[in-house]
């Protein structure tokens, strides 16, 4: 068995890819694949049906709110988000906190005008940004809550009036969020979500259509809702896995119960990482990610040894993000803490020999 540490696409319950597998072959006694069922066949409008019930359902969405299942990951969302609600000379406000953020940023600016208000770019976004101000001015403050590649996640949200955007692509289902305190979230698929090719969006409905501007169909966020996300053909296999872990989360006791597991794992290998000479850890301690874990070695030369000697006990997925360097062990939902006693055995092997 392999311990799946890789930052997404990542590792997803066995139970799922069994399940999904056998709906390749033969799905709901229906004599069809999941790959060849018509997307209004009713069989497939239940799985969507079910899948944005699962979310509204995990997530505590209020009344008021919009679930839609789109496409073209969260990248598109830089760019969608901006057109959809930031109306030409208003302005936006962004906190910079590494590559996704500075994209976003840089997607924002080709509709509107965009206020960075707080920035970690000085230290290689090693930490969380606080004590900034938000303008009472702006249309939406965007910010980041888990950065993927740096490790750093936003544990307290800023207290804000105006309406807060939030990309939560590496986060989101691991621990509870108020929904209310968000006017749109989005998150791609492919971490504790399902398989690539979907990305999920949750709006308040009411903050949609004041930005003035004439949208194409595909990225107005208002047509997607009205066609229940089946405005076009939708990433059928995609919603359908993403579905079955959604059901997976909820027979495991929802996001409050899996929060409890993802802080454990966490809590083991930073434990590992603060104990072992051998090792530190990359980020502000009071914002480390209970996601993506980022370290690296005191004696960088042996880095290379490490993560070879990892592989050989089927640990797969630790090399740092080529912006960060070491190594990143991304622990995300479906991951065993089993998984994760077995990369700490490593780090106290390797120590052994090594010190
Ligand atoms: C926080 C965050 N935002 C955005 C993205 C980009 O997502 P996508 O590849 O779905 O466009 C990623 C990808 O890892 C991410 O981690």
């Amino acid at each position: 068995m392999k311990h799946n540490f890789g930052a997404g696409p990542c590792i997803l319950p066995q139970e799922v890819f069994k399940q999904a597998s056998q709906a390749v072959l033969n799905f709901n006694d229906t004599g069809l694949s999941i790959l060849e069922i018509s997307h209004r066949a009713p069989e497939f409008i239940a799985v969507m049906d079910e899948a944005i019930a699962l979310i509204k359902e995990l997530l505590n969405v209020p009344v008021g709110y919009s679930v839609i299942f789109l496409q073209g990951g969260a990248s598109l969302q830089f760019c969608m988000v901006a057109m959809n609600l930031l109306p030409e000379g208003k302005k936006a406000a962004y906190l910079e906190t590494g590559v996704w953020a500075k994209k976003a940023i840089a997607e924002a600016k080709l509709f509107g005008e965009v206020n960075v208000v707080a920035s970690s770019k000085d230290t290689n976004f090693n930490y969380i940004p606080k004590n900034y101000t938000i303008p009472e001015d702006s249309v939406y403050f965007h910010c980041t809550s888990n950065n993927t590649i740096y490790g750093t996640e936003i544990h307290e949200f800023p207290k804000t009036s105006v309406p807060v955007v939030c990309d939560m692509s590496s986060d989101i289902f691991s621990k509870e969020f108020n929904i209310a305190d968000f006017d749109l979230i989005y998150a791609g698929a492919q971490k504790n979500i399902g398989p690539a090719g979907a990305t999920v969006v949750i709006i308040k409905d009411e903050i949609l259509g004041k930005s003035g501007r004439v949208l194409p169909s595909m990225l107005d966020y208002k047509v997607h809702i009205e066609g229940e996300s089946m405005f076009n053909t939708p990433p059928v296999f995609s919603v359908f896995v993403s579905m079955l872990n959604l059901r997976w989360l909820k027979s495991k006791g929802g996001v409050a119960e899996i929060a409890k597991e993802n802080v454990a794992k966490a809590n083991v290998l930073y434990n590992e990482i603060d104990r072992n000479p051998l090792f530190k850890g990359t980020t502000a301690v009071e914002d480390r990610s209970r996601m993506s874990v980022c370290f690296v070695m005191e004696n960088p030369d042996l880095e290379k040894a490490f993560l070879k000697f990892t592989e050989d006990r089927d640990c797969i997925g630790l090399k740092g993000h080529r912006n960060a360097g070491g190594f990143r062990a991304s622990l995300y939902n479906a991951l065993p803490i089993t998984s994760v006693y077995v990369l700490v055995e490593a780090m106290q092997d390797f120590a052994e020999k090594n010190v």
